[in-house]
């Protein structure tokens, strides 16, 4: 099952709680970007250069496993869970992730997750490439305010400091880079539900989806 939006969209919680819901293994690709990302950046390792990028993703053991929080991330064994979410991080994952030897890397270790058991992806092109047969493809939506506004809510909820307008330019960012990508960019595929969840919430839009797995089984 596919479920591709833009940044802040919810679509990792939502897509957590229905596999949870459906016994489904959940997989968030935006991690496996993110962890290249902060161990390129930990090594620092130039992130315009996509050789050196590509050299280091062969040569490390990068692992997602899922754990009652979500999915704990491990490079070369280190668990860099919580540096991945870094605002450095979310300002230079784009780059990264524009790299198309990189996506094909990455594209095929996901194919190969969702092809061993029933699984959730999500991320912005898993319709459109990563798994273009997929049962169910969900586009989730949301006006970039309420975007900006949950993430806003959620830092201040664990206690960080936030920024409501550098959030939203952020996010506004990151659409735009990943939207314009040569390969394979944030699209919508042609046969995707798509939800616009901007006034409902999380637990509307699990319905929502569970109602759309229902209607395809
Ligand atoms: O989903 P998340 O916001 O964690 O994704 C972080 C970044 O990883 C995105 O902004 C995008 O650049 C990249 N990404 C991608 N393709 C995916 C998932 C994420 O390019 N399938």
């Amino acid at each position: 099952m596919a479920i591709d939006g833009p940044a802040g969209a919810g679509k990792s919680t939502v897509a957590k709680q229905v596999a949870e819901k459906l016994g489904f293994l959940y997989i968030d690709t935006g991690a496996m970007y993110r962890a290249l990302t902060q161990a390129a950046l930990a090594r620092e390792i130039d992130v315009k250069d996509e050789e050196a990028l590509i050299q280091l993703l062969r040569n490390s053991n990068l692992e997602l496993a899922p754990s009652s929080t979500g999915t704990t991330v491990y490079w070369d064994g280190e668990d860099i869970t919580e540096d991945i979410r870094s605002n450095k991080v979310n300002q230079t994952v784009s780059l990264v992730s524009s790299y198309k030897q990189i996506r094909l890397y990455m594209m095929e270790k996901q194919q190969k997750l969702a092809s061993e058991k029933n699984a959730v992806l999500d991320g912005r092109d898993i319709g459109t490439h990563v798994l273009p047969d997929a049962d169910v493809k969900v586009f989730l939506t949301a006006s970039v305010e309420e975007r900006a506004k949950r993430r806003h809510t959620e830092q201040l909820n664990k206690g960080l400091t936030s920024n409501l307008e550098a959030i939203k330019r952020d996010i506004e960012k990151r659409d735009e880079l990943d939207s314009n990508r040569a390969f394979a960019p944030l699209k919508q595929a042609d046969d995707a539900e798509v939800l616009d969840t901007t006034c409902m919430d999380i637990n509307q839009v699990t319905d929502a989806i569970l109602d759309l797995v229902k209607e395809h089984s």
